[in-house]
C-alpha cells in the first residue's frame, strides 16, 4: 500500500468537466510519497481514512477558517527572457516591438551567466505567484535554454521549455540561425533534456511564428515532433499586420492555420498563442486536430493586437488555457490573466451591443434611442437579448487551472484534485497580514474566492505545492 506523505484538511476549490467552480468545505486530502492524491473525501470520513491509510490524525495539516486550497495555476505561454524588460517598451505594436525591443534583448542570452541570473529570477517569481506549470519560450540559444530547464527543475516547477527556432528575420537579421542549425540544435536540445531525465520538465518544439520560419524549417520541425511525439508551441493570428505578412510569405496557403497544419504542427500536443483573428473554419481545424489555444489577454491589449472571443472558441470546443505572454503582457500573474480574460469578454460583449445599436439606429433613424435597444443589464445581470454570455469568473478560474492542463495535454496528471493526479496546489489566505484587500464580514466561500480572484495577489498565496512537494515558501538555501 502507498504510504501517506501529507494529509490536508479544510476548504478546497477546483474545477471539473461538469462544474467550473466546485467548493468543497471540510474536506480531507491525502498525498503519497510521489505527490499523487490518494484520497479526497468529506472530513467526516477522517477516522476511517486514518485506519485505511495508516496515518496519524494528529499530523493532519489543517487550514484556517477563511483559507482555501485551489489547484496550481497553469501559464500556457510565457517568454522567460523577456522578463528582463517586463513593464517597459510597451508603446509599439507587435512587429515593431519585436524589432526594437524584443529581438535585441533576446540576442544577449548567448551569455550563460546572464541567462542563469534572469532565469532563476523568473522561475522563482512565477512560482511565488502560484504558477505551478509554465510553458516557456526561451531564445534561439540552446545552452541558455538548457539553463532554463535546470532552473525550473531546481526550484520544482512543472515546465515545458522551448528552444526558439527562427531561420529568417528581416527586421533584426542579427538574431537568426540557419535552417540546418535550427533543426540540429532543436534535436540536441531535446536529447540533452531527455538525458537529464527531469520528472516534470520537458522539451517543446518551438517555431517562433510564421514570419520567422521558412517552410523547410516548419516542415522539418513538424516531422521531428511527429517522430518523437513531442509537444509543440508557436504563435498564430495575433495581429492583423502579422497575418498579412504570413500570407505574403506563404502564398500557397489559404490561411495561417494551414501553414502550421500542412507542416504537421497542429496536433493534440500543440498549444498556439493568441488566435485573435482565427475564423470559424480555422477553429474547426483546431478542434479536429485536438490543438489548443493559449489566450493571452494582457498582451493582446498591451500591444493593441486584438481581442480573442473566448466564448466562440469554447463554442467550437477548442481546448484553451490562459497565458501571461510576458513581456508582451506586463504581468507575470495568472490571476491578472483571469481578470483580463473577463474584461476582454466584456469588451467584446459591449462591442456587440454597439454594433447592434448602430444597425438598428441606421435602419430606423430617429425611431429609438440607443439604450432602448441595447438590451444590456437585463434584470441587473449581463443576460442579453443578444445571444452572448460574458465569461464568468468561475469559467476564467477553470481556464487558468484545468483548462491550461488540458491545453498542454497533461490533464491526466494535474489540473484539479482528482484522485491519482499529482497534487499541484496553492494555499490561499485572504486574511494574510499584508493582504491587498479586506474581508469585512462573514461571506460565503464562493464570494471569498471571487474577491481573491479580483483583488488578491501573491501576498495571499501562503504556500505552493508541485506534485505534493512544498516549493513556496522557498527552502532557506534557495
Ligand atoms: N510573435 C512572435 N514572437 C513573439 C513574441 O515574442 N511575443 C508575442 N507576443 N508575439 C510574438
Ligand atoms: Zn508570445
Amino acid at each position: 500500500m502507498d504510504t501517506v506523505q501529507h494529509v490536508f484538511k479544510g476548504t478546497f476549490a477546483h474545477s471539473t468537466h461538469r462544474c467550473a467552480l466546485e467548493v468543497l468545505e471540510n474536506h480531507i486530502l491525502g498525498t503519497d510519497s510521489a505527490g499523487k492524491i490518494l484520497f479526497f473525501e468529506d472530513a467526516q470520513e477522517q477516522t476511517r481514512l486514518a485506519q485505511k491509510w495508516g496515518f496519524d490524525e494528529q499530523k493532519i495539516e489543517e487550514f484556517g477558517k477563511s483559507e482555501f486550497i485551489m489547484p496550481g495555476l497553469v501559464d500556457t505561454h510565457i517568454h522567460a527572457p523577456q522578463y528582463s524588460f517586463i513593464g517597459s517598451g510597451m508603446e509599439r505594436p507587435l512587429l515593431e516591438w519585436l524589432k526594437h525591443t524584443t529581438f535585441p534583448i533576446e540576442d544577449t542570452y548567448s551569455d550563460l551567466e546572464n541567462a542563469r541570473n534572469l532565469y532563476s529570477t523568473v522561475v522563482k517569481r512565477t512560482l511565488r505567484n502560484g504558477t505551478t506549470t509554465a510553458c516557456y519560450f526561451a531564445t534561439i540559444h540552446t545552452d541558455a535554454s538548457i539553463v532554463l530547464a535546470e532552473m525550473a527543475s531546481q526550484y520544482g516547477q512543472r515546465a515545458f521549455i522551448g528552444k526558439v527556432c527562427m531561420d529568417r528575420n528581416n527586421t533584426y537579421p542579427k538574431y537568426i540561425e540557419s535552417t540546418e542549425e535550427s533543426i540540429r540544435e532543436t534535436k540536441r536540445f531535446v536529447e540533452v533534456l531527455k538525458n537529464k531525465k527531469y520528472e516534470r520538465v520537458k522539451p517543446i518544439v518551438t517555431p517562433r511564428f510564421g514570419i520567422s520560419c521558412t517552410e523547410k524549417l516548419l516542415n522539418e520541425l513538424g516531422k521531428y515532433a511527429d517522430e518523437h511525439q513531442l509537444h509543440i508551441q508557436s504563435h498564430i493570428s495575433e495581429s492583423t499586420a502579422e497575418i498579412e505578412e504570413v500570407l505574403r510569405l506563404f502564398p500557397g496557403y489559404k490561411n495561417y492555420t494551414e501553414v502550421y497544419n500542412k507542416n504537421k504542427l497542429l496536433t493534440n500536443k500543440t498549444v498556439m498563442a493568441h488566435g485573435c483573428y482565427l475564423t470559424d473554419e480555422e477553429l474547426h481545424v483546431f478542434r479536429e486536430k485536438g490543438a489548443a489555444l493559449s489566450h493571452c489577454p494582457n498582451s493582446n491589449i498591451s500591444l493593441c493586437s486584438g481581442h480573442l472571443d473566448v466564448q466562440n472558441v469554447l463554442r467550437h470546443k477548442v481546448k484553451m488555457g490562459l497565458g501571461t505572454d510576458v513581456a508582451g503582457g506586463y504581468s507575470i500573474s495568472l490571476i491578472d490573466a483571469i481578470r483580463k480574460a473577463i474584461e476582454t469578454s466584456k469588451i467584446i460583449f459591449m462591442e456587440k451591443i454597439k454594433r447592434e445599436t448602430n444597425k438598428i439606429n441606421t435602419n430606423q433613424k430617429g425611431k429609438m434611442a440607443p439604450n432602448e435597444v441595447s438590451g444590456h443589464a437585463k434584470n441587473g445581470t449581463m443576460e442579453m437579448e443578444l445571444d452572448y454570455n460574458v465569461l464568468s469568473y468561475k469559467e476564467a478560474f477553470r481556464l487558468a487551472t484545468l483548462g491550461g492542463s488540458e491545453a498542454l495535454n497533461i490533464d491526466h496528471i494535474t489540473g484539479n484534485f482528482e484522485v491519482n493526479k499529482e497534487f499541484d496546489a496553492l494555499v490561499i489566505n485572504p486574511e494574510a497580514k499584508d493582504s491587498p484587500f479586506e474581508v469585512f464580514s462573514q461571506i460565503s466561500k464562493e464570494e471569498m474566492i471571487q474577491r481573491f480572484l479580483y483583488l488578491g495577489d501573491d501576498r495571499n498565496i501562503k504556500a505552493v505545492y508541485v506534485a505534493g512537494r512544498c516549493v513556496v515558501p522557498f527552502p532557506s538555501n534557495a
